[in-house]
C-alpha cells in the first residue's frame, strides 16, 4: 500500500483519535492479571495492541475467549463472550471489552511462543509478567522486533530471580519465571518499557522494588498501580512499589497523544486550526506540544477528566505563523521519543534549523529512525542529516517526492505530514505500516481536509 499526498488543502477542524497504545498495553495486562472482572472501553484496534491481546489470551484461561476474539478482529463489529465492540470511523471503540481476570497466580503456561508482532512494548512488558509466572514463556516477534535489544530488560529480571535467555541479546527470549525478590535498579537509559517490566514483576515479588531513571520516561505503569490501590512512592525519578494483587477495574482508554501528534503536525504545516478531544494529557507524553510552542505554534491543552490516574482532555492548535527551528536536548528527548519523526517533518517546513541532540536511542526503534527520518525527508526534497547521535533538520520547505516507510508506522505518517506542505505531490511507500498504531490514519486526515489517499 502507498499514500498519495497532494499539497494544498488545509487539515483542520475537530478530531478524536484511537485509544492510547502505551496505556492499552498496560491496562490489558492489568485486566488479564486482576483478581476479578474488568471492563475496558476505547482500546485502539491497532496491530500492536492486538498482538498484546493475543499473547495475554494464551496466558489466561478465563479471559481467553474475549481476548482472543478481540485480538482477531480488533474490535470490528462483533459480539460474544460477554463483550460487544464497535469501532467507529475515528477508530475509537465505543463499547467494552470484558476481561475475566482470576489473579496473577491463575496465569497458565502458553502452548506456543507468544508472538509480539512488531511491538517492543508488548515483548518487554510481557517479559516482566512472565518473570513472575512459574513456567516457561517464549517471546518472539517480526523481523524488526527481532533486531531490537532485549538484554536491557533481561538483565534486571534476572537480578530479580527469573531465568531469562535471549538470542544474542535479541528475541526469541525465553523466560522461566518464579518467586522474585524486589531489587533496586538504576536504568542505564531512560526506558518506560524496561521500567514497566520491572514494576510489573515487582508487583509479584516478595518485597519492595525500586527503579531509578536518569530522566523521567512515560509513567503509565506507576499511575495505574497507584490508581488500582497499590503503594507507589515517587521521589524525583525514583519509583518504589510494594507487592500487590489488584482487583478488577473499569476504565476508558484516553485518545493517543502520539497519534494526535500526526494530526496536529498536519494542521501546523498547513496553517489550520485543530482541536483534538478526549486525548490523554499525561505530561510525560506532551513534550511535542512544548517543542511546537517553542517553534512559535500557539497551542493550549485543557484537562477535562481523569481515567485510572491518567489526565484526559483536549488540545487546541490555533492557525498561525510559520514555525521556526529549535533545539531539543537529550534531557527532553524521552518526552518526545515517539514524536521525533513528526517534529522533524514540521521542522523541515519551518524556518531555520532544528537539532535533536543525543537521539541515538532512535536507532533501535521499529526502524533506525535517525537514518530513516533523514533519508525520507531528503527523498521528499528537504534536508536532514545525522551528525553523530544528533538529527539536524534544515528548514525551508520540501519539493515533494517518493519516500519509503521502512515498515515503520511513525515514519509512514510523518512523511505524509511533511508531504502535505511540499511544493509538489508525493508518494509514501509501505503505507500499511500505519496500521501498527493508527488504523484508518489516511481516511481521518482526509476527513479533516487533507488530500491523502491510501492506494493499493
Ligand atoms: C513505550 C516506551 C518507549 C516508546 C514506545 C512505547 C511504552 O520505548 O518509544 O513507543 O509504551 O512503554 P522505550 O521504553 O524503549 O523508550
Amino acid at each position: 500500500m502507498r499514500f498519495h499526498v497532494r499539497p494544498g488543502p488545509t487539515v483542520g477542524g475537530v478530531a478524536i483519535v484511537p485509544g492510547d497504545k502505551s496505556i492499552a498495553h498496560r491496562w490489558l495486562i492489568f485486566a488479564a492479571t486482576a483478581a476479578g472482572p474488568s471492563r475496558l472501553v476505547g482500546l485502539p484496534p491497532s496491530l500492536d495492541v492486538r498482538s498484546m491481546a493475543a499473547a495475554l489470551a494464551a496466558l489466561t484461561a478465563s479471559a481467553r475467549p474475549a481476548l482472543e476474539a478481540w485480538a482477531r478482529n480488533g474490535g470490528a463489529r462483533a459480539e460474544g463472550h460477554g463483550s460487544t465492540w464497535n469501532v467507529d470511523r475515528d477508530g475509537v471503540a465505543r463499547v467494552a471489552l470484558e476481561v475475566e481476570g482470576e489473579g496473577r497466580s491463575a496465569l497458565v503456561e502458553a502452548e506456543a511462543p507468544l508472538d509480539c508482532g512488531n511491538s517492543g512494548t508488548a515483548m518487554r512488558l510481557l517479559a516482566g509478567v512472565a518473570a513472575a509466572a512459574p513456567f516457561r514463556t517464549v517471546l518472539v516477534g517480526d523481523a524488526s522486533l527481532t533486531g531490537r535489544p532485549m538484554e536491557r530488560v533481561a538483565a534486571p529480571l534476572r537480578a530479580m530471580g527469573a531465568r531469562v535467555s535471549t538470542t544474542d541479546g535479541h528475541a526469541p527470549m525465553t523466560v522461566e519465571g518464579g518467586r522474585l525478590r524486589g531489587i533496586r535498579y538504576e536504568l542505564p537509559n531512560p526506558s518506560a518499557q524496561v521500567k514497566g517490566a520491572i514494576l510489573l514483576a515487582g508487583l509479584a515479588a516478595t518485597d519492595r522494588t525500586t527503579v531509578v531513571e536518569p530522566v523521567a520516561s512515560r509513567d503509565h505503569t506507576e499511575r495505574a498501580i497507584a490508581a488500582l490501590g497499590g503503594r507507589v512512592d515517587r521521589l524525583g525519578t525514583e519509583i518504589a512499589i510494594e507487592p500487590f494483587q489488584h482487583a478488577g477495574f473499569e476504565a476508558r482508554v484516553p485518545g493517543d497523544p502520539s497519534s494526535a501528534a500526526f494530526l496536529i503536525g498536519a494542521s501546523v504545516v498547513t496553517g489550520a486550526a485543530l482541536t483534538v478531544r478526549d486525548v490523554g494529557l499525561n505530561p510525560t507524553r506532551l513534550g511535542f506540544l512544548r517543542v511546537l510552542r517553542r517553534m512559535g505554534v500557539s497551542i493550549v491543552e485543557r484537562i477535562t477528566g481523569e481515567e485510572l490516574g491518567e489526565p484526559v482532555g483536549e488540545v487546541i492548535v490555533q492557525a498561525g505563523a510559520r514555525p521556526t527551528g529549535t533545539r531539543i536536548d537529550r534531557g527532553e528527548l524521552p518526552s518526545v521519543i515517539d514524536e521525533v519523526p513528526v517534529l522533524a517533518a514540521v521542522a523541515a517546513t519551518a524556518g531555520g534549523e532544528t537539532r535533536f541532540e543525543g537521539a541515538g536511542e532512535l536507532r533501535v526503534k521499529e526502524s533506525d529512525r535517525l537514518a530513516g527520518v533523514a533519508d525520507g525527508l531528503s527523498a521528499l526534497g528537504g534536508r536532514a542529516d545525522v551528525a553523530g547521535d544528533d538529527l539536524v533538520v534544515t528548514g525551508g520547505g520540501l519539493a515533494g517526492g517518493v519516500a519509503g516507510s521502512l515498515g515503520d508506522h511513525r515514519l509512514a505518517m510523518a512523511f505524509v505530514v511533511a508531504a502535505l506542505a511540499a511544493q509538489g505531490s508525493s508518494t509514501i511507500e509501505g503505507a500499511q505500516a500505519a496500521e501498527i498504531s493508527y488504523p484508518g490514519f489516511a481516511a481521518r486526515l482526509a476527513d479533516l481536509g487533507g488530500a491523502v489517499e491510501a492506494l493499493p
